[in-house]
């Protein structure tokens, strides 16, 4: 039973999200959006739970994601004409686009689809900073049929440079872009297995995790971050040098036009990332530790899927895309902007101080009514004034009047009083809290003064 000592709680490894962070949110979302639609992006908005057969098919049966971390139920039937289906909260949102793709036949078109969304995903992970199990990702994901171009190293390149473009005007400082090819579908399974030939005589000296993934699922072992077995992991043989021909050329091309952008980045040949749909180009954006994000220092990740649409049981619809983990995003911004004001003023400095940069700016007026019988009046005028486009907040009638000049000077630019000698005179007294001056003026006059 609840009670006032021990009242319900948000459940764990999710939060709420509260003013004025939110209007860190909203920016980052905003920005985000008119970056997108430069490049020519389109919103999806897909459901929040999925049948789960989905994830186990996209994501692969074997991942973290799919083998522990999904919120999945039984739902049952509610009617004769209704069966009972196994449903999971998504864990990422790929798969559910490539499934809209599919479904709703946009491959038709014979047009590339550039698709973006921004909305919660749902990982029973352990929950720490920066990895909650509500999480939030703006994502983007191009696809469409090899006629539409979907296949061209020229569409891994434009995403990765579009990403650079968004983190810089976002102000993200000293990202990392990490970047690796795993092959075709062909050269995978080569690979996978000269690497489960080459960890067999040592799996033994391997922590327990890497023993089964080992077993498991090979490839993870390589992004394992476990100390001890990092020399063991140095010596396993290397992806690049079981890609074919055309997955090689399509690397040097994706490399190419980066470099042409000068859009920086490092191969890195351990980059194989967690989910089974990736083929080719993988790659994860990072920032450097001290910069908010403790341990969990993938802001992004992202890569080909180029056989998934026929996994899912769609036509061939190769296609790139990332996901931004926005909590992290936002958690890098205000521990950059925290640094920032610290170097600025050269000490230590509160969280509350860098907010000012981000919250959103004060209202036009603030309406105090003096006494009850004005209060009615008092939102009457609010709706004139907010219907003349005024930004405008009512105060109570049963403040007293140095509570409302407080409650004023915290929210708004002006205080517009309203007694009777205002009620029956239509002048109205409005004081300027940046200049300290107080006018009487007609109502006519009230919205032109307000908006000084
Ligand atoms: P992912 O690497 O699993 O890829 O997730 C992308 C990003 O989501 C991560 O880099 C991280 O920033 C954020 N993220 C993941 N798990 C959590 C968590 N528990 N808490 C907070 N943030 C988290 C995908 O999801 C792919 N669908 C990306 C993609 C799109 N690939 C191609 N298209």
């Amino acid at each position: 039973m609840p009670t006032p000592s021990n009242p319900l709680k948000a459940v764990r490894g999710t939060r709420d999200l509260l003013p004025p962070d939110t209007a860190l949110w909203n920016r980052v979302e905003f920005i985000a959006r008119s970056v997108f639609s430069r490049y020519g992006f389109g919103e999806i908005r897909t459901p929040i739970f999925e049948d789960t057969s989905l994830f186990a098919r996209g994501v692969g049966e074997e991942t973290d994601i799919v083998s522990k971390e999904m919120y999945t139920w039984e739902d049952r039937a509610r009617a004769q004409s209704e069966k009972a289906q196994s449903l999971t909260l998504r864990p990422e949102n790929t798969a559910g686009v490539v499934r809209a793709y599919i479904e709703h036949n946009l491959g038709d078109s014979g047009q590339l689809q550039k698709l973006f969304y921004i909305g919660p995903q749902f990982r029973r992970e352990r929950p720490q900073r920066g990895r909650y199990r509500q999480f939030w990702q703006i994502g983007v994901e191009v696809l469409g049929p090899v006629s539409s171009g979907s296949e061209s190293p020229l569409r891994d390149a434009e995403v990765l440079e579009m990403l650079a473009t968004l983190l810089d005007e976002l102000g993200v400082k000293n990202w990392q872009l990490a970047l690796n090819s795993v092959g075709s579908a062909t050269d995978r399974p080569r690979y996978v297995a000269a690497l489960k030939a080459a960890l067999a005589p040592i799996k033994h000296q391997l922590c327990p995790d890497n023993q089964r993934r080992a077993e498991t699922n090979p490839l993870r072992v390589l992004d394992s971050k476990d100390p001890a077995d990092q020399a063991l992991i140095d010596g396993l043989p290397k992806i690049a040098d079981y890609l074919d021909d055309s997955s090689r050329e399509h690397f040097s091309q994706v490399r190419a036009a980066l470099d042409a952008c000068g859009v920086p980045y490092t191969v890195n040949p351990r980059l194989v990332r967690g989910l089974d749909y990736y083929t080719r180009t993988t790659f994860e954006f990072t920032v450097p530790d001290g910069s908010g994000l403790g341990t969990q220092n993938a802001l992004l990740g992202g890569g080909r899927y180029d056989g998934l649409s026929e996994m899912l049981g769609g036509p061939r619809a190769p296609g790139i895309g990332f996901a931004i983990g926005e909590d992290r995003l936002i958690l890098t911004l205000q521990a950059q902007a925290e640094a920032d004001a610290a170097a600025k003023a050269g000490v230590p400095h509160s969280s509350q101080s860098h907010r000012d940069e981000w919250e959103a700016p004060k209202l036009d007026a603030y309406i105090a009514p003096l006494g009850p019988e004005r209060n009615a009046a008092a939102l009457a005028l609010a709706r004139e004034l907010r219907r003349a486009g005024l930004s405008v907040e009512v105060g109570d009638g049963s403040f007293r009047l140095k509570k409302s000049f407080e409650a004023a000077d915290r929210a708004a630019r002006h205080i517009v009083i309203l007694g009777e000698d205002e009620l029956t005179s239509g002048i109205l007294t409005v004081k300027t809290f940046a200049t300290g001056e107080q006018v009487k003026i007609e109502k006519a006059a009230l919205v032109d003064r307000l908006k000084s």
